[in-house]
């Protein structure tokens, strides 16, 4: 029997702290920026949560090896991936991880490749540890009325081949565009990259999050030597739990990067963190499929929105993620310009593209209730269509 989960009923988010909803200086803003969700996190999760409320104390953690097991189970059973559990650093979030695992592979002034556009973070983490960024931009590939990217192979040769490059950060399943890369794709980086001695970093933290049907590989599967960043916290909705994994199954390499994650004071996690990823990975599998199906169905109403209510702007083809990436090259304007007038007039929150590198695009979360969406889909016509060029 299949369960059913309340995807529709909106949850009110103003006044809980939330960065997405108390961000805004208005009280009236449809936020649909920040990577996370409207959605109350799995029943089971919260069920989890409140046990270990009711315990009372909160000290300092060891972590289980029921987390291990977890950990281990969901992705040899999901994705087909076999960890062992000494391959693995818990820390307190990707960001972090990618962090650490920069400064313990490169030295400053190395050359660290991102695929862009990109994750705004990876930026700032490439920038805090005095690495020069390396964008290998991604290509576009226009069909009808969608696109969407392909990895430049030339030019990741091209820049793998300079000495000066140390690292490449993959982001599989991508964000912003949604492209999940095919295992024929990630061959071909993980060629490239060996051939000239490049580490890859890979961020696997969307991964859960494709649409109904589809299936990433993990990168590990096709290149055991990539140190791989992984997470509940992006599917099951619990970012402010901060709980992710380093799994580097090369000794030497694991030595370096958890005296990075010592140095950088982020070996420590929390209770609530460790008990979500037990019970998310354990049994959340009901709540994540029923997840990416409602997913899918704000993804179906979005298009049919473009569509019909704004032909002009072209959306990027999704795979997964709960991200639209939408070409608004049409309306002649920027899309920081676009972000700032469509709040200010209409009080609908989008993220620019050149966020991530990437001007004429802007970034739309739609991972709320369908019928939030729709008003803030309706509130951002509004402003494409008043906004003065
Ligand atoms: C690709 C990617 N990596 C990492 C993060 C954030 O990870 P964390 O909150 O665990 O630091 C995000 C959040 O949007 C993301 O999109």
């Amino acid at each position: 029997m299949t369960r059913h989960f309340d995807f529709d009923t909106p949850v009110d988010r103003r006044g809980s702290g939330s960065y997405k909803w108390d961000s805004a200086s208005q009280q009236d803003v449809i936020p649909l920026w920040v990577a996370d969700m409207d959605f109350p996190t799995a029943p089971v999760i919260i069920d989890a949560l409140r046990r270990r409320v009711d315990h009372g104390v909160f000290g300092y953690v060891k972590v289980s090896d029921d987390y291990y097991d977890a950990l281990i189970s969901w992705n040899r059973h999901r994705h087909g991936w076999t960890i062992n559990r000494d391959m693995v650093i818990y820390t307190s979030g990707v960001v972090p991880a990618v962090s650490a695992i920069i400064k313990a592979l490169t030295r400053p002034g190395d050359g660290v490749i991102v695929n862009t556009p990109a994750y705004n973070c990876f930026f700032s983490s490439i920038r805090n540890n005095r690495c020069t960024i390396v964008e290998n931009l991604l290509i576009r590939v226009d069909s009808g009325d969608s696109f969407t990217y392909r990895i430049d192979l030339d030019s990741l040769e091209e820049a793998c081949a300079d000495p000066a490059n140390k690292v490449m950060i993959l982001c599989n399943p991508h964000n912003p565009t949604g492209r999940i890369w095919t295992r024929g794709e990630l061959e071909e980086i993980a060629g490239i990259c060996h051939r000239h001695g490049v580490m890859v970093i890979s961020d696997e933290i969307h991964c859960e999050l494709t649409l109904p049907g589809r299936e990433y590989t993990p990168y590990a599967t096709v290149d055991p030597d990539a140190v791989i960043c992984c997470s509940p916290s992006k599917a099951f909705n619990i970012a402010g739990l901060q709980i992710a994994n380093i799994v580097a199954p090369s000794e030497p390499v694991r030595a370096v990067i958890d005296r990075a994650i010592n140095d950088n004071e982020v070996c420590d996690v929390n209770p609530f963190g460790v008990t979500a990823l037990i019970a998310a990975y354990n049994h959340g599998a009901p709540w994540l499929d029923a997840l990416r199906d409602y997913i899918s169905g704000n993804y179906a109403m979005l298009l049919d929105f473009f569509a019909t209510e704004l032909p002009s702007l072209k959306v990027c083809s999704l795979e997964s993620t709960y991200l639209a990436w939408v070409d608004i090259t049409a309306l002649g304007i920027s899309s920081e310009k676009l972000e700032e007038h469509a709040l200010e007039t209409e009080r609908v929150w989008v993220n620019a593209g050149s966020m991530y590198g990437s001007e004429g695009y802007i970034r739309i979360n739609m991972a709320c209730p369908r019928s939030r969406l729709l008003e803030g889909l309706r509130r951002l016509k509004r402003a494409v269509a008043n906004i003065v060029r």
